[in-house]
């Protein structure tokens, strides 16, 4: 079995995250993707919050799984024996810290997790969840950076606050 997980925050899921999952589920059989449950940062959405969004906009690929996680990756793949971790680059600016990353759950692994890397689709290579929550904060359009549901999740969320 050709297997993979995507970890992430996804705080929120945006649609650069939905364009990876979509081209990752093309690539192998099962695709889980993964909310790391991280405690030490402030999150907008909690855990059960982003995967229940991920599940909504993932619901119609059936290859794909929503999980949550804590601890680390590797610890995590394990457990699910799975050897693949899947990120997305959207800019140089990403390679530093994802390839220190990936090469730090290699070496945490034995060579047993790999990271595959997929490219950004160009017009989302200017997206991120932080921005996204920036320009909802302020009242800001974000309708061509979230699927329209979580839009509204991020704008309820501000008007809460
Ligand atoms: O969406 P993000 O915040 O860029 O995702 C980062 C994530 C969750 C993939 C990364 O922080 C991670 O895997 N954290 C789990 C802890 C871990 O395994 N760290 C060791 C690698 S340095």
């Amino acid at each position: 079995m050709n297997a993979a997980i995507y970890p992430g925050s996804f705080d929120p899921m945006t649609l650069g995250h939905l364009d990876i999952i979509r081209r990752a589920a093309k690539m192998f059989d099962e695709l889980t993707v993964s909310v790391l449950d991280n405690k030490a940062k402030n999150a907008l959405f909690s855990v059960e919050e982003r995967v229940s969004i991920l599940k909504e906009a993932t619901k119609n690929l059936p290859n794909v799984t929503v999980d949550s996680f804590n601890g680390l990756l590797i610890d995590y793949a394990r457990q699910k024996n799975v050897r693949i971790s899947v990120r997305g680059l959207r800019a140089i600016t990403d390679f530093e810290y994802e390839l220190q990353t990936a090469q730090t759950n290699r070496m945490l692994s034995c060579g047993e997790l790999d990271t595959v890397f997929l490219t950004t689709s160009l017009e989302y290579a200017y997206l991120s969840s932080s921005s996204v929550k920036e320009i909802a904060a302020f009242h800001g359009d974000i309708s061509q950076c979230v699927p329209d549901f979580v839009a509204k999740l991020v704008y309820e969320k501000y008007a809460n606050r």
